[in-house]
């Protein structure tokens, strides 16, 4: 990567820093359950590895390609057993362009007797740069149904899960 320059940003962090470390005892998230959406590689993958460290009981990622999920999952099992972390890893593919796919992941999940304490909407659907009339009405219109509708929908179902605990809804921006 090219150097940053900037005025304000005096310095650039690339792995976390002793005052967010997943292992501080007051970050603990010890029996939480956490959902990541696009947690199979980048940003969610880090994410739910930093979660397993903070010791949360699941991890749910999901993702459109289950052999890809199942690889994350793999190796984010076997650094947990490295960690001693007590976090299982679920995953569950889900394309957040569909309906149907995000409201199956829900009705699974309560099927499952799994409550989502922690919802982190992080996939992002990217087309390819241009003007919106080069891209096209269908291509533009299928971003917001991944990336408008699709996270509206999963922070409804968050929401609305039976029982009344505290949660916690981040979304990772574009
Ligand atoms: N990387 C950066 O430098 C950066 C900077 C700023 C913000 N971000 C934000 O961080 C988030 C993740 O970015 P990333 O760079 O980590 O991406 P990435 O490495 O390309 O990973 C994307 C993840 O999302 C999944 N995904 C993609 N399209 C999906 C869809 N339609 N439905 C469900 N899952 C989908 C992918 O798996 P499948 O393809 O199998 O579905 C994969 O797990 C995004 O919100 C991005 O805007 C990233």
């Amino acid at each position: 990567m090219s150097d940053i320059i900037s005025d304000f940003t005096s310095v650039i962090h690339r792995e976390p820093y002793p005052a967010i470390s997943p292992l501080r005892a007051e970050l603990s998230q010890a029996g939480r359950n956490v959902l990541i959406t696009g947690g199979s590689l980048g940003v969610g993958k880090a994410m739910a590895r930093n979660f397993m460290l903070a010791s949360a009981a699941h991890v749910i990622i999901t993702a459109r390609r289950l052999d890809v999920l199942k690889t994350a999952a793999a190796e984010l099992e076997e650094e947990a057993k490295q960690a001693k972390s007590p976090t299982k890893f679920i995953v569950k593919t889900c394309d957040m362009s569909k309906i149907e796919e995000l409201n199956a992941l829900w009705d699974d999940l309560k099927a499952e007797g799994i409550f989502v304490d922690v919802l982190i909407s992080n996939a992002v659907k990217y087309s390819k740069e241009g003007e919106i009339f080069d891209i096209g009405v269908g291509e533009v219109w299928s971003q917001f149904e991944a990336n408008v509708r699709g996270p509206l929908i999963l922070v409804d179902r968050f929401y609305k899960q039976d029982g009344e605990k505290q949660k916690v809804s981040v979304t990772v921006s574009l």
